[in-house]
């Protein structure tokens, strides 16, 4: 069968074939702890379900305008004032099917074939496969002090003649990082004097740590006018825990917005109004939840880096947010790929291979469910990594026995 060029160059993506693995080994009810998931457990807001159940009840659901309802424009406005201080209107602002829609539509808008899109290493999984949707570029930039936080001459030392754009998550997927303001400013900055988009994914902007508070990106530009090539991403998927229900947005200049809108409605259309009324029950409701869910994410980060800490010969960073952490356990094995199939086999624990976030040697590991999943996951990593534990291991009634070294 002959596929197109750009089909074939795809990976598929890793994170959600890593959900497909745990639901067939769960189907065969092997007792799977899952470390790889990329969304949190808890339930949507109740004023998310009742603004989705009305509209169903009316039995009317029809297509929406390309870029979205006016409501939820509203409350994406109203969201913006609040954490972005910055006043925009609706031609600023589109809803997509998740803020994955949105980079997509936004890269889409901005590159030509063989143009570039620079984003710090390690980064997530989607960009360099975007970049290759359109038949661009996308470059890594791997900061040069060995931390995973970029400093503006890494990214500086990659920009060509053919760099349009360049994307910054932070804090980030899969390392937890979050940028300090003076890279923040340095990178608007930088952007400004060079005519370059820079697309800010704020999507895990609100679940940070240790009394931070979100950046706003607009604090550091100069340009608040319609001439601004700053594209702000974001979504309910990861703060709201709504993940399923496929929202996000992106605001940016009108001109931008258009161009995306008519990509956008081409595609897809508009995403589905009845997950449009519940993302503006989500932002417009009761808000303890997105709080009640930092917490939660805040203690599980403790757990897991004390557990991550006494694990001899692994190396871990502090996540400043997310519910990622991303270690080094390349004494263990130098191909990620191979040792999160090991972990698999052996016991079960799924973890995401650093690899597919241009980190070859570490692992990507999610605290996002229980903490019993934390501890019994890196539990069972220690007992099959490390040559000195016992023989055995019990999971529930299930004896495992080291066969293997
Ligand atoms: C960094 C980053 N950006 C964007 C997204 C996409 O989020 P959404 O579910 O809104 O498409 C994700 C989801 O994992 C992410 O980690």
């Amino acid at each position: 069968m002959s596929l197109s060029q750009i089909a074939r160059s795809l990976k598929a993506s890793p994170t959600l074939k890593l959900n497909e693995k745990a639901a067939i080994l769960r189907e065969k009810g092997d007792p799977v702890i899952h470390l790889g998931g990329g969304e949190p457990k808890s339930r949507a807001p109740i004023d998310a379900i009742m603004a989705a159940v009305n509209n169903m009840n009316t039995g009317e659901v029809r297509y929406t305008p390309a870029d979205g309802i006016l409501s939820l424009k509203k409350a994406v406005i109203r969201y913006t004032e609040e954490f972005y201080n910055r006043r925009v209107a609706p031609e600023n602002v589109i809803v997509s099917g998740g803020a994955k829609q949105s980079i997509l539509c936004a890269l889409m808008a901005i590159l030509n074939p063989q143009e570039e899109v620079i984003y710090p290493a390690p980064y997530w999984v989607s960009y360099p496969e975007m970049a290759k949707m359109i038949g661009a570029i996308g470059v890594a930039a791997l900061p040069e002090d060995g931390t995973f936080y970029p400093r503006l001459q890494d990214i500086e030392q990659r920009v060509g003649s053919y760099t349009k754009a360049v994307i910054i998550n932070s804090p980030n997927n899969p390392s937890g990082a979050m940028y300090s303001e003076e890279f923040i400013s340095d990178i608007v900055g930088y952007c400004e004097k060079k005519d370059l988009y820079l697309i800010m994914d704020d999507i895990y902007h609100r679940l940070i740590f240790d009394g931070r508070k979100p950046i706003n990106v607009f604090n550091y530009t100069k340009d608040l006018s319609e001439k601004s090539k700053i594209i702000v991403v974001n979504g309910i998927s990861k703060m709201y825990a709504m993940t399923g229900f496929r929202i996000g947005w992106a605001v940016g200049n009108k001109k931008i917005i258009e161009a995306m809108t008519n990509i956008q409605g081409h595609q897809t259309s508009g995403p589905s109004v009845v997950l449009q009324l519940a993302a503006v029950g989500a932002l417009n409701g009761i808000q303890s939840g997105v709080e009640n869910l930092r917490v939660t994410l805040e203690n599980n980060r403790n757990v897991m880096i004390d557990q991550l800490r006494s694990f001899e010969g692994v190396k871990v960073t502090k996540p400043d947010g997310t519910f990622y952490c991303l270690a080094d356990f390349s004494v263990y094995d130098k191909s990620s790929n191979k040792l999160s199939e090991y972990l698999i086999d052996k016991v079960q624990v799924l973890t995401v291979p650093g690899a597919e976030f241009g980190m070859e040697g570490y692992l990507r590991l999610s605290y996002c469910g229980t903490i019993k999943d934390i501890t019994e996951g890196i539990e069972r990593m220690k007992w099959a990594l490390d040559p000195n534990s016992p023989n055995e291991l019990y999971i529930g009634d299930r004896k495992l026995v080291r066969d293997w070294v």
